[in-house]
């Protein structure tokens, strides 16, 4: 097509020369109409190229970079007060320096490093996370700052508070769905403060693995940081009982010595989750509910698998017996506690009285 008519080569490239001038005037208009306020003024320069829709550039793995930067979005995050190159310190004006991340990961991975000039105690907390450890053995889907905060849309982290699962969920949707299904999690859907979220269990920038032995036996003063809190339990009718009677049963009683003496070791003995769930904990009185009537013998042979239909009733449960719970053990322990002053107190009284009538006794054969 071009051989066939040469002659028309310069008039191409003049078109090409006017549609780029006309380009740089709009750029130039329109960095200059962004009405740029004063602490923006470094960004105008950036913003000019990079807040053109459409741009980007292809990486060497083929994966297209996005380049736009939408400068509403940057201008409502909390780092509008910055200067682009607070964070992209390797940039001063144009041409830039070569790219040096061959696909998108890698850039990310190398952009994120500067979150610690300003963050360094976020950074240093989360060396030893989880997420780290699996970074560190190569798992590049374990998440970074980025992941959790993002880059130019950074808000407030936990406002409002059901904000931080969604972030969680990007990469845990299975067990955020569970979690929201269960009663905390509806909870915390509605607005109550009260309950837990995945930080409040996990940490935002310490995940410990959850599932090491060291983490099952100390799981349950998780759930005593409220549930062993009086007067938060009282706003929803809870028994606080909950926690002291688990650490005065066996399975707790065993629990709680081995957390002391062999805080590595696994335990097969039961911990809150093992009864009530972790992520998909329900009301007790929930027909689902692990341990509503129906369902608690099944939940009992996962590690008693002889257990009889009589079997959940040897476990008296959170609660002290009472007239209306365990009326049998309360009225034989109640039978107890009358009966034992009683005879003791008795033989005492018995013992004494015979005792006092020989002294009696004695004095008045003395005295004849
Ligand atoms: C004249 C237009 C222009 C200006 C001004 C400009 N950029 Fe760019 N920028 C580009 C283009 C085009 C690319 C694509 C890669 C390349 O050409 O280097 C890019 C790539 C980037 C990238 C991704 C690749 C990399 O090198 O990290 C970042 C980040 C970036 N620019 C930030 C900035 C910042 C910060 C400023 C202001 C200091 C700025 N740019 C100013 C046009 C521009
Ligand atoms: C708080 C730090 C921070 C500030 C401030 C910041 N950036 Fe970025 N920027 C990043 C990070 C981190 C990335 C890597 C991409 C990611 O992780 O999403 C990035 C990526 C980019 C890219 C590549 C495309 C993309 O979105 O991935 C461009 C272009 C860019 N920034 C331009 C800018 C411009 C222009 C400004 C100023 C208006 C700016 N940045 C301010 C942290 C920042
Ligand atoms: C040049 C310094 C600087 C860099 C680099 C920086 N930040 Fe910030 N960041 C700040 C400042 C300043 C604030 C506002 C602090 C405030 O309002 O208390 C802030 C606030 C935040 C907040 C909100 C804190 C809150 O309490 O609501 C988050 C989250 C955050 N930054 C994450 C990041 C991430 C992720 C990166 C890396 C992509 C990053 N920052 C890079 C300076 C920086
Ligand atoms: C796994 C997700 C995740 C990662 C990774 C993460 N954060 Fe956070 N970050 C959060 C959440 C959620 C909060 C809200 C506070 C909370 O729930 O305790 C938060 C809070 C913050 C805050 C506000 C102050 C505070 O400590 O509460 C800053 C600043 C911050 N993060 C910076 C960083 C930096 C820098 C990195 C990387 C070194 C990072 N974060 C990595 C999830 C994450
Ligand atoms: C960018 C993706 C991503 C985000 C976002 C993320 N995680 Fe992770 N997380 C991972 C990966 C990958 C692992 C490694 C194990 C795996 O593949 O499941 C992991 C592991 C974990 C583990 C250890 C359990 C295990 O399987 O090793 C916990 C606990 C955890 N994350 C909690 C959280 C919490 C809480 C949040 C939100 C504050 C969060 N994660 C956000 C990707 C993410
Ligand atoms: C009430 C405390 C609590 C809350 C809230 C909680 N977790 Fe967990 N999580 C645990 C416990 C305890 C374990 C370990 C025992 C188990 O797996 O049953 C665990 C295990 C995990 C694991 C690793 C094991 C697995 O099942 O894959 C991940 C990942 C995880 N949680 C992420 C999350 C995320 C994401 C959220 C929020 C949507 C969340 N957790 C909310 C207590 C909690
Ligand atoms: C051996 C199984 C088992 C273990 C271990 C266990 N629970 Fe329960 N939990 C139950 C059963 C069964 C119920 C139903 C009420 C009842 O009769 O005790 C219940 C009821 C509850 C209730 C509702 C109380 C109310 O007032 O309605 C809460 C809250 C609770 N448990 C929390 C915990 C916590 C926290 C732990 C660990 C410290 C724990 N549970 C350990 C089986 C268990
Ligand atoms: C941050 C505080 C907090 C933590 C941590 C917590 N809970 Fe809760 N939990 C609550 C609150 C508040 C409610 C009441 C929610 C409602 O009724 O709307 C509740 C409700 C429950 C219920 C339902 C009680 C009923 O009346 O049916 C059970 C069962 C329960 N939690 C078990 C646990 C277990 C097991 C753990 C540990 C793995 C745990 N919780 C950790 C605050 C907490
Ligand atoms: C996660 C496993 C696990 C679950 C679930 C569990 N138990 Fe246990 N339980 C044990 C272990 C292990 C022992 C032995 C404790 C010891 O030797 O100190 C035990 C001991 C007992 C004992 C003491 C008598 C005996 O056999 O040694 C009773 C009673 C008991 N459990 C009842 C229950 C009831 C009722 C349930 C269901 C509501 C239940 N358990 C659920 C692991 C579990």
């Amino acid at each position: 097509m071009t051989s066939a008519c040469p002659g028309r080569q310069p008039v191409r490239w003049l078109f090409v020369a006017g549609l780029a001038t006309l380009l740089f005037i709009a750029l130039a208009a329109s960095a200059g109409a962004e009405g740029a306020p004063a602490q923006d003024g470094d960004n105008s320069t950036c913003l000019g190229c990079h807040s053109q829709p459409g741009l980007s550039v292809e990486l060497a793995s083929g994966e297209v970079l996005p380049l736009t930067v939408d400068p509403n979005v940057y201008h409502s995050s909390v780092h509008a007060n910055l200067t682009c190159t607070s964070c992209h310190t390797n940039i001063d004006g144009y041409p830039h320096p070569k790219l040096t991340a061959g696909d998108r990961r890698s850039f990310q991975m190398e952009r994120y490093q500067q979150c610690k000039n300003c963050h360094p105690d976020q950074y240093t907390e989360s060396l030893d996370s989880t997420h780290a450890r699996e970074l560190a053995a190569g798992n590049r889907n374990a998440a970074i700052c980025t992941d959790c905060h993002g880059s130019h849309d950074i808000t407030d982290p936990d406002n409002p508070r059901q904000k931080i699962s969604q972030t969680c969920a990007k990469c845990h949707s299975a067990i955020n769905e569970q979690f929201v299904h269960s009663v905390h999690g509806e909870a915390l859907e509605n607005g109550n403060p009260d309950v837990p979220t995945c930080t409040d269990c996990h940490g935002a920038h310490t995940q410990e693995d959850p599932r090491t032995a060291a983490f099952r036996l100390k799981s349950p003063n998780i759930c005593g940081e409220c549930h062993a809190n009086a007067a938060l339990m009282e706003k929803y009718g809870i028994s606080v009982d909950v926690f002291n009677t688990y650490v005065a049963d066996f399975h707790g009683t065993t629990v709680t010595l081995f957390e002391r003496q062999h805080p590595d070791q696994p335990t097969n003995k039961a911990v809150c989750t093992d009864c009530h769930g972790t992520h998909n904990i329900l009301a007790v009185t929930d027909e689902n509910a692990t341990v509503v009537k129906e369902n608690l013998l099944a939940t009992c042979r996962r590690c008693h698998p002889d257990a009889t239909a009589d079997f959940p009733s040897s476990w008296v449960g959170h609660f002290p017996p009472s007239r209306t719970n365990q009326p049998l053990v309360y009225y034989v322990n109640l039978f107890y506690k009358i009966l034992i002053p009683a005879v003791i107190g008795g033989m005492v009284l018995f013992v004494g009285l015979d005792a006092g009538a020989r002294i009696l006794r004695r004095i008045r054969r003395k005295g004849a």
